[in-house]
């Protein structure tokens, strides 16, 4: 099964002064579709500090997957992307287009989320916002069809005509 990171970017969250439920929500749902954590942070919102966890659990750890929780707003503090941005070297932009076209289902203050995805080498990075509630309903969005791009990205899988078969 595929490797998970993740990264709370929460400058409360990394001085103890607030519970990380975001991060741990992630944990939760990601373990029930069968992923292993292999590593979980809760980061002050600092892109080099972001941005060098990343670079760690890409190329030390290389892990499959990096989910990040926070810091994808438009407060001074909110470098998440920014931080993405430093370490990816192709966009994925399809993952986060479909995270905000269906959270603006939901919610209008959606297209306030200013997170991205892309790849680095062979670890996917996706930027979700920072709440519970946005945690669980960006992360249903997106998670059965994660699993296809991981095996794309990984070389389990070289094209999509099987799975084609089950849409
Ligand atoms: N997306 C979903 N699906 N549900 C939500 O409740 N909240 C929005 C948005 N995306 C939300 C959402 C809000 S209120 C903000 S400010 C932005 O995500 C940015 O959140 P962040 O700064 O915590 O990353």
């Amino acid at each position: 099964m595929y490797s998970v990171g993740i990264i709370t970017a929460s400058d409360k969250g990394a001085r103890g002064e607030r519970q990380d439920v975001s991060g741990k929500l992630i944990q939760t749902v990601m373990e029930e579709k069968g992923y292993i954590i292999k590593k979980y942070v809760i980061l002050p919102d600092n892109a080099e500090t972001l941005a060098q966890e990343m670079v760690d659990m890409a190329d030390k750890l290389h892990l499959n997957l990096i989910l990040t929780t926070g810091g994808t707003g438009f407060s001074q503090r909110d470098v998440t992307p920014e931080a993405t941005l430093k370490v990816i070297t192709k966009q994925a932009p399809g993952i986060s287009e479909a995270i905000r076209y269906n959270s603006l289902q939901i919610t209008p203050k959606a297209m306030l989320s200013r997170g991205i995805s892309g790849i680095r080498d062979k670890t996917l990075i996706v930027n979700l916002p920072g709440s519970p509630k946005a945690v669980q309903e960006c992360l249903g969005f997106i998670v059965d069809t994660l699993h296809h791009g991981l095996q794309i990205l990984v070389g389990d899988a070289s094209e999509c005509a099987e799975s084609l078969k089950d849409q």
